[in-house]
């Protein structure tokens, strides 16, 4: 996914900007620039691949006496990450896209649908376009705009005009001290410091600068200057939006010592988890969810459905979520996908409650659904990790997971978290509705409490346990990933992760369905990877192991440390500690993580930033 950084204050703003962008970097892109104003000149820098390109550019334009090191060091500019959906990867397509007069210059996330019709117009009086992209057609069109009078009443003006969801900065050569934004769907977020200001898609751009923030939401505009932000609707109105402080900090943005982001986030899942579950599981008989501000246990009264909506790595965490809300308080809950769940034209009303899990918040397609099943009249719950993101603000309530900023792609600390989270939920849910003993109740909250203490150690013997296997299959064309109940989601996320950051291909079944199909797949060379923890169905996983073996295949066990019964089945073992079967998922997933990283790392990949992924998926 692109991403923005925009700079007005007093200190050089060609570092504060290729600064930002490598702050942005985990989002994903395949080229970037920057633009800047000094001494009564506009001007951009930009360059295909990564960063470092683009610093080596800056370098050469300052020195062929470019404004981007001016005498007077520019104090306001605009940079840009982006991710190519309309035209090739090239440097004329790369942002920011400037107008014919070279005044006005933007940087744009997301997609402007209207563009042809408006490219149209603009070609028509005279504009000449540079680039292929639909997004320079908001560079002319705010310059043509300019004739309004100043730059917010020009953006404005373009805002209402286009089409699609997007999220932009302008700045132009006419007013040197003002950027003005404006978002649709796509997130932009202002951080104020003392004399600066910054706007950016994301809050890691600006970091290291500043942790106060004013969010600005789908449908407003914003002028920024260095002491002012004035937030309004398109209409010119003048909204009051309060300060947040973020309580991330800049070392979360560090790889910290570590190799990746990646292996950090792995490592950082133990305090992840202990910071989601603490406060909530204090009591000895149940989960506390009704303080929180942005909660209400409204939400849980008067249901008789539930229904999961998300993306990716998010579904499997309500996935695992189905399992454990209907086998603790017995309430019929389903799981969707969002994208289809939107495009279905569900059945879902007043006695649903919808939960969408997103670590963004900011999930197109999770977002949508959300509001399909608003609209028709359903709760909506949003699970996030991302405090002022959309689904925030859609929800009716919101239960954050509290893993921190997670940087790699691949999601690994706020998935277990998001598992955490749908525990908490089923156990409250179980205790208002009573369908859970109280002996039960206060057995898996021990243990669910006790659950942070056992991942490092999770961590560690599974970085020992994957080293033979990646050692033997990282060149392995196929993995099959198997396991059953709540298995079946581990099985799902492990075989995700590999593929995502190891593109080899996966398969993840329902053990069960093996013999429906799959089955075929399997000769001497396939690796298979079984969940195969103690559970009330490991005996049915055991004798699908056993089919696997049967045909030549090998079989990787995610086992019960000391389980007898699966060494015998298997060719490798990753260990797992025993702990109630229902809360085995957030354990279990972790060896395949690491098995998932620890092969990727042997091919030789950038596991942070897997080729055509981005972190946050705005644009459906
Ligand atoms: C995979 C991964 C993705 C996300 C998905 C949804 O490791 O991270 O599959 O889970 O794009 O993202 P969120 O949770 O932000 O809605």
């Amino acid at each position: 996914m692109c991403g923005i950084v925009g700079y007005v204050g007093n200190r050089p703003a060609q570092e504060i900007l290729l600064a930002g962008l490598r702050k942005l970097e985990y989002r994903g892109y395949d080229s970037a620039g920057v633009s800047l104003i000094a001494d009564g000149e506009i001007e951009s820098v930009r360059a295909v691949g990564n960063l470092d390109n683009l610093y080596a550019a800056v370098e050469a334009h300052a020195e062929n006496g470019g404004v981007a090191v001016a005498t007077r060091p520019a104090t306001t500019g605009i940079g840009h990450t982006r991710w190519a959906t309309h035209g090739r990867v090239n440097e004329v397509n790369a942002h920011p896209h400037f107008d014919t007069t070279d005044r006005v210059h933007v940087v744009v996330n997301g997609i402007v649908e209207n563009y042809m019709v408006l490219k149209q117009r603009l070609l028509d009086m005279g504009a000449i376009f540079t680039s292929e992209t639909d997004a320079e057609v908001i560079a002319h069109l705010v310059a043509h705009h300019l004739a309004l009078g100043s730059l917010e009443e020009a953006v404005r003006a373009a805002y209402n005009e286009l089409e699609g969801h997007f999220a932009f900065v302008a700045m132009t050569l006419d007013e040197p001290d003002v950027l003005v934004g404006a978002r649709r769907e796509c997130p932009l977020i202002v951080g104020r410091g003392d004399g600066e200001s910054f706007l950016a898609s994301a809050v890691p751009a600006f970091l290291a600068h500043t942790r106060r923030v004013q969010v600005i939401e789908n449908g407003e505009l914003v002028v920024v200057t260095p002491d002012d932000v004035k937030i309004m609707l398109p209409d010119g109105t003048v909204l009051d939006r309060p300060e947040e402080t973020i309580d991330w900090d800049e070392e979360t943005a560090e790889e910290a010592g570590y190799e990746t982001f990646m292996l950090k986030e792995i490592h950082e899942q133990a305090d992840a988890v202990a910071e989601t579950i603490a406060d909530r599981t204090i009591r000895e008989d149940g989960v506390d969810l009704a303080e929180e501000a942005s909660f209400d246990e409204a939400l849980l009264e008067d249901i008789d459905r539930i229904t999961i909506v998300a993306c990716g790595t998010s579904y499997h965490a309500g996935l695992i979520g189905r399992y454990v809300i209907e086998k603790w308080s017995r309430v019929y809950t389903t799981m969707d996908i969002a994208s289809e769940y939107r495009y279905r034209d569900p059945v879902v009303g007043p006695r649903d409650l919808v939960i969408g899990i997103t670590q963004s918040g900011e999930t197109a397609d999770t977002l949508a659904a959300m509001r399909l099943a608003k609209e028709r009249g359903a709760k909506v719950l949003a699970i996030t990790n991302v405090v002022g993101s959309q689904a925030t603000r859609d929800a009716d309530g919101v239960l954050f997971t509290r893993a921190g900023l997670e940087i790699g792609v691949a999601a690994t600390k706020t998935f277990v978290c998001q598992v955490a989270v749908m525990y908490l939920l089923a156990l409250r849910l179980a205790e208002l509705r009573g369908t859970m003993k109280t002996e039960t109740l206060r057995r898996i909250l021990a243990q669910f409490r006790n659950v942070p203490s056992l991942i490092d150690e999770v961590v560690a013997h599974a970085e020992a346990d994957v080293e033979p296997i990646a050692e033997k299959f990282a060149h392995s064309e196929f993995f099959l990933y198997i396991g059953r109940n709540v298995g079946v989601a581990v099985a799902l996320e492990g075989a995700l992760k590999l593929k995502e950051i190891s593109y080899i291909s996966t398969d993840a079944y329902a053990a069960g369905e093996m013999k429906h199909g799959p089955i075929a797949l399997l000769d001497e060379s396939t690796p298979v990877v079984a969940v195969a923890t103690d559970s009330p169905v490991l005996d049915k996983v055991i004798s699908n192991m056993a089919e696997v073996r049967a045909r030549g295949a090998k079989v990787i066990a995610v086992a019960t440390h000391g389980n007898e019964a699966v060494r015998e089945h298997s060719d490798y073992r990753l260990r797992v500690p025993d702990v109630d079967w229902m809360l085995q998922p957030l354990l279990a997933v972790i060896p395949l993580q690491v098995l998932a990283y620890a092969v990727a790392r042997k091919r030789g990949l950038n596991v942070d930033q897997p080729r055509n992924l981005a972190k946050t998926v705005t644009v459906e």
